[in-house]
Parts: structure tokens; sequence; C-alpha cells
């Protein structure tokens, strides 16, 4: 156990890091160009969030949330998504009073008791974007726009937008209403958990996995035949919208998503041909949830992308060409008495933004070579004590092998221009 990480855990190793530095930075990049500011909320929150927020008959909340009460017993619930947590920090911290709409969008990890396998983790991290205080169908557009836009900057192929509308609450309570009598008639087929959720929450049997449910929900009322005009008109706006900057899309009218907090527009991302976890990213709106955690009613739209689905992607889709960070120099002193000058070149190479490695095992002229090919440094200075005392260093080029005598005053500058080259 002490050396096994939790199961559905990661550990990030140096050499994927830099694809994680890569993704977050493009994140940042294009939210800002879309006019979003980062923010970062806590790793945990009070439960109380999530059962309001998420909704107590969805399976997050269920079955899926990380939660235990602290030492003051108080109910904490590590993060299973980033919405709700949002919305809260709008509110607590006033944000509503500046000019609307509010643009966030996020980074971090997220945790969720699922069943681990490729692309489903119990800490996995999501993007996440988040709208506070405009209705526009605009809007909505502009957040597929944004996802798209990372995706295809990525170079992902493969993508399929599936766009729907859930309605209103309104129509959200026909639609429930519809769905129970259909599915009522063949209540006895269903699977036990769908059984259990006829009444509770009926749309998520629109979403279950077993062949048998599937089958059923085939001809089941969606959500398209009970949205009102309302509902219709802005769906339609959005669909024109996204027409006009060329997004394709499928629209599907059994999209249900795993959240309660969706009115109107729901949409996720998928790739083709990986498999189960096939969705990269899932969002929509939610006019009702500022209100629901204690706001003003306020609308709100949103997605996340997983991270650990788009890593895996672009490796499937060989997209992943990254350079390796190497050191420039490598230091490599022979003998007892060139460590002190090693480890102070080292030290001032390094305030002079080189990148600098160096040995630390007293090893042999030839294991020091060896290590600095296998760092590809463009230079090795070597510390010998004769040309030490002579105030020298040697300075090897790994490229053609050549080796200088160079003042150990002169180096600095030397190296400078060399390493521009
Ligand atoms: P979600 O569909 O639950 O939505 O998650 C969004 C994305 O996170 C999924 O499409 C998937 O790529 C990734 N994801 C979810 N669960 C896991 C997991 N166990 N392991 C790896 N990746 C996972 C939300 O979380 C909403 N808060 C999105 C949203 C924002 N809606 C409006 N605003």
């Amino acid at each position: 156990m002490l050396t096994t990480r939790p199961r559905g855990t990661n550990d990030i190793l140096p050499g994927q890091v830099e694809k994680w530095q890569y993704l977050e930075e493009l994140a940042r990049k294009i939210s800002e160009q879309y006019g979003f500011k980062e923010i970062r909320t806590p790793i945990f929150e009070h439960t109380e969030l999530f059962l309001r927020g998420v909704g107590e008959a969805t399976d997050i909340v269920e079955k899926e949330m990380y939660s235990f009460f602290d030492r003051g017993e108080r109910n904490i619930t590590l993060r299973p998504e980033g919405t709700a947590p949002t919305v809260r920090a709008f509110l607590e911290n006033k944000l509503y009073a500046n000019p609307q709409p509010t643009k966030l969008f996020y980074i971090g990890p997220m945790f969720r008791y699922d069943r681990p396998q490729a692309g489903r983790y119990r800490q996995f991290n999501q993007f996440g974007i988040e709208v506070f205080g405009s209705h526009h169908p605009s809007v909505d557009a502009e957040v597929i726009a944004l996802a798209c836009d990372f995706f295809a900057r990525l170079g992902l192929r493969d993508l399929e937008v599936h766009l729907n509308t859930v309605g209103c609450p309104d129509c959200r309570g026909k639609h429930k209403e519809e769905l129970i009598a259909y599915f009522q008639k063949r209540e006895h087929e269903l699977c036990e958990t769908c059984q259990k959720r006829l009444h509770k929450n009926p749309l998520r049997i629109l979403d279950c996995k077993s062949p048998v449910c599937q089958e059923i929900s085939k001809n089941a009322p969606t959500t398209k035949d009970s949205a009102c005009p309302e509902c219709q008109a802005h769906f339609a706006d959005v669909k024109e919208y996204l027409d006009t900057i060329g997004i394709k899309y499928t629209e599907d009218p059994r999209l249900v998503r795993g959240l309660d907090y969706y009115t109107h527009t729901a949409f996720e991302i998928l790739v083709k041909g990986i498999g189960a976890q096939s969705a990269i990213c899932g969002g929509g709106r939610y006019n009702g949830l500022i209100e629901e955690v204690g706001g003003q009613p306020l609308p709100g739209i949103g997605f996340a992308i997983g991270m650990e689905r788009i890593l895996l992607i672009l490796e499937q889709q060989k997209l992943f060409s990254l350079q390796e960070s190497n050191p420039d120099i490598y230091i490599a002193p022979l003998g007892n008495k060139t460590q002190a000058l090693a480890f102070e070149l080292a030290i001032k190479l390094r305030k002079k933004g080189f990148k600098v490695e160096k040995d630390y095992l007293d090893r042999s002229l030839k294991a020091q070579l060896k290590s600095a090919d296998r760092f590809q440094v463009k230079f090795v200075v070597i510390i010998g004590e004769e040309e030490l005392s002579k105030g020298q260093v040697i300075l090897r080029d790994m490229k053609t092998s050549a080796q200088t005598e160079i003042s150990i005053n002169n180096l600095e500058a030397y190296l400078e221009g060399r390493i521009e080259e």
C-alpha cells in the first residue's frame, strides 16, 4: 500500500508534465482571447452546495462524492465539478455587483468515486468556463465555439458536437410526466437502477447503458417534443449562431446531462472511435442554478473539458511533438579540487539565465559525458585540476566533439554568444 497510489488517481511524471503545461497554457490563452478571467476556488466545499447545486437524484450526489466530516463536524465534499463552486464564489464575493456578464474559467482537479478505467478516474482535471448574467443565445454559441476552437488548435480530429435543448422548468416538468407515463408501461423490464430512477429522475433512464433500457428508450418522448415555444425559439437561435460560424453539430434529442441544473441548451463534444469514455466536453445552460444556490435569478452557461481524456486522444491521434526542455550546459568536474568551482559556476550561469546541469556523483569523465549526452546538452564544461591551476576550463561542443581550452573569465561571454547561435 505504501508504494501504491489510491485507485483512480494518476502520477503525472516529468515528460508528461510538459504536456499538461502545454494544455493549460493553451486553455488560459484561449480563455483570455474570449474575455474570460481565471478563478480558483477551494478543492473542498460544504456538501450542501452539491446537494443543492448538482441535485440529490444524480449519480454524482447519490454515489460518487468524496464526503466526510471534518474535525469540526462539518460535512465537507471534495468538489466533483466546478460549476456549483464557481456560482458559490460569484455570490459570496458579490461579483454580481460588477458590470455583467461575468465570464470565468478554471483549471483544476475534481473528484468522483467512479469505477476507474481508461479516461475515467477518481481524481481528474477539468478546464471549465462559466458565463453568468446573459440569456442571449449568441452566448450559448460562443461557449460552444470556444470549446471547438480549443480542440481545433490542438489539431483534434473526428469530433462531434451533440446538441439538445432540455427546456425550461415548465417544459421539463411536462417532459418528466410524459417519460414517467411512457416508462411505466414497461417498468418491470427496466434495469434495477432505472426502476428506482423512474419517479425521481426519469430523464436519467435515457442515459442508461443497459441494452434493454436503451432499447426501451428509443421511442421515449424527447425534450424536443415537449419544449415550449420560447425554448424552441432559443434553441433555433443558438443553432443559427452556430451555423453563422460554420460549427457543425448533430441534434440529439436524447442528450440529457448527468447533472440536474441544466435548462435550455445542453451539449456534449464526443470523439469518434475511442470507445466508452468518448465525451471530452460537456456543458449547457443552467438558468436556475444561481437562484438555487441563494442568489438573484440570473442565467448561466458553461462547459467543462476532461483534460486526461484530451491527453489520451492527443496520444492516440499522434498529435504531440513537444520539445523536451533540456539543459544547455553540463558541468563536469574531475577530482576533488574542482568541485567548489563547478558548484559556483553552475549557480552563476543559472543566474545568467542558462539551464545548467552538473555531476553530483564524482564520476569519471566518460560517465559524465554519457550523462551530458543523455541530457542532449549543447556544451560540456570540463574542469580538470591541471587546467584549473591555469585559470582555464575545457569547453566541449557536443555536436562536433571539438574541445577548446578557454579562460574561466571569458567563459560566460563565450557561452552567451554560442548558445544564442
Ligand atoms: P460533466 O459532463 O460531468 O460536466 O464533466 C465534463 C467533462 O469532464 C466530461 O465530458 C469528461 O470529459 C470529464 N470527466 C467527467 N468525469 C470524469 C472522470 N471520472 N474521469 C475523467 N474525466 C471525467 C460537468 O462537470 C459540468 N460542471 C460542466 C459544466 C460547466 N456545465 C456547465 N458549466
